[in-house]
């Protein structure tokens, strides 16, 4: 063999290798399997939707002519009507005073005069609430004051509703403290003499409802 030829082998031997089969490379990975996503969204929805508030609202009162009296009073839903609590501050010790919720939320005049009468929308005459007889819807017993000047409160005034639009609807009307007790019999404001504290009711949650879509929670 001439060395030409030589040469011409090896090349030949050279590129037989390379053209020899490789080893194959490392096996194709499996097809990653699409993981099924599990329905959760509607649950979740669910989930959402029954953690929605109740409605609920708040008055502030604030005094009129200087009274001094004050406070902050809840609305919450409850079994039959709506459950009213707080406390009610700077009244004069051991006194009971006349309390109502009355028909327009203006506490604009200063003898709070600009909120009307008491809340009746049924036209019923002024009485005791929790007696047998006819009441305003309006009525609420007699703030009890402590030795410190405050009135603790806390009561489920039955029929009355928040934000539901109907007619026993108490958001957007206001809540009155007198300066005298309610005789819950002299028509038609139980003789309780004027008006030291007004506030108006406002919605703080409005009530759920099924149709709306789980969204940010209200803002108090
Ligand atoms: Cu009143
Ligand atoms: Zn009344």
């Amino acid at each position: 063999m001439s060395p030409k030829h030589t040469l011409i082998a090896a090349a030949l031997a050279l590129a037989l290798s390379a053209c020899s089969p490789t080893a194959p490379e490392a096996a194709p990975e499996a097809a990653p399997e699409v993981a099924e996503a599990p329905a959760e969204a509607a649950p979740a929805d669910a989930a959402a939707g029954m953690t929605q508030p109740a409605a609920s609202a708040r008055v502030v009162l604030a005094p009129l002519q200087d009274s001094g009296v004050a406070g902050e009073l809840t609305f919450d839903v409850a079994d039959g009507g709506v459950r009213i609590s707080g406390t009610v501050t700077g009244l004069p010790a051991g006194g009971q005073h006349g309390f109502h919720v009355h028909e327009t939320g203006d506490c604009s005049a200063p003898d709070g005069s600009s909120a009307g009468g008491h809340f009746n929308p049924a036209g019923a005459p002024h009485g005791d609430r929790h007696g047998d007889g006819p009441h305003h819807a309006g009525d609420m017993p007699n703030l009890d004051v402590a030795a410190d000047g405050s009135a603790a409160v806390d009561q489920v005034l039955a029929g009355l509703e928040i934000a539901s639009g109907g007619a026993n609807d108490i958001v957007g009307r206001a809540v009155i403290v007198h300066a005298q007790a309610d005789d819950y019999a002299t028509q038609p404001t139980g003789n309780a003499g004027g008006r030291i504290a007004c506030g108006v009711i406002e919605l703080v949650n409005a009530p759920p409802t099924d149709a709306s879509p789980a969204g940010p929670a209200p803002q108090e």
